[in-house]
């Protein structure tokens, strides 16, 4: 079963309004690493926000066709649940911290749900080991550089061990020692089979992609192989640059 699977899937924030997302169609398959690009504008945070339910649960507006997170619609389903399936690290980090310590933003999740206090303990050994992060463990989230505060938002939804992984514009805004860090993380994350969205227009970051879906102005103009990133002519098409 493909991990996620999108159904013409149209969406305008106000009833009535200009379409954002225009009749996407395509699938992502377990274990794969998926880049979405695109100018900005072109829709790529609102695909976020449909794949995690946030979008049609807490946003209005007007969605038609479908998304399914492991044959699950996302419409039907309760968000808490998805949230188990999907997990978005956002464009802006300080949007998604809010515990006081590091440490209390990583165990939150697991804690939620209510998860023994032994298994709590190990998932979040394992996912501040993993991300390296264990000298930032008893720091003020306020205190942590922006880089610090992304790896933070990133190791806080590894703790909810999803099978989907979802960065919006994460990678771009990362110094190149942590970036790199990252890319072993995700490529670690590929091995065990997780799934992973790279929502990014930044071509160098996205390397690592097995298939490469690009948005213009909402439609889905490019569905195919990591390859295509070496296509000088379609890059300059949408305006991609190395
Ligand atoms: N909450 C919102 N209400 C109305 N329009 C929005 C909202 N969020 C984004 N948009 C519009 O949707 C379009 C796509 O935005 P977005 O999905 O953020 O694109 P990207 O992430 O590719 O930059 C833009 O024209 C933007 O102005
Ligand atoms: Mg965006």
């Amino acid at each position: 079963m493909a991990a996620v699977v999108v159904n013409n899937l149209s969406y305008c924030y106000q009833k009535g309004g200009k379409k954002i997302l225009k009749d996407l169609n395509f699938t992502v398959k377990q274990g794969q690493i998926l880049a979405v690009m695109g100018l900005s504008g072109s829709g790529k945070s609102t695909l976020c926000l449909c794949l995690g339910g946030i979008i049609p649960h807490y946003l209005g507006g007007e969605m038609s066709g479908q998304v399914l997170i492991n044959g699950q619609d996302t419409a039907e389903c309760k968000i808490a649940r998805l949230a188990l399936e999907v997990g978005i690290v956002f464009q802006d980090a300080d949007t998604q911290l809010f515990s006081p310590t590091v440490e209390d933003e990583i165990a939150f999740a697991p804690e939620n749900l209510c998860l023994p206090s032994d298994q709590i303990r190990q998932r979040v050994d394992a996912v501040f080991d993993m991300v390296g992060i264990n000298h930032l463990r008893y720091e003020n989230t306020n205190n942590l550089s922006g880089g610090q505060k992304h790896l933070v938002a990133m190791a806080a939804v590894l703790a909810m061990d999803p099978a989907i992984l979802v960065l919006d514009e994460v990678l771009v805004q990362l110094d190149a020692v942590v970036k790199e860090n990252v890319v072993e993380i995700l490529l670690e994350l590929r091995r065990r089979g997780k799934t992973i969205i790279i929502v990014e227009h930044d071509l160098e970051a996205v390397t690592i992609a097995d298939r490469v879906l690009l948005l213009e102005d909402g439609m889905l103009v490019n569905d195919g192989p990591a390859s295509i990133l070496q296509d000088k002519e379609l890059l300059a098409r949408y305006k991609l640059v190395m």
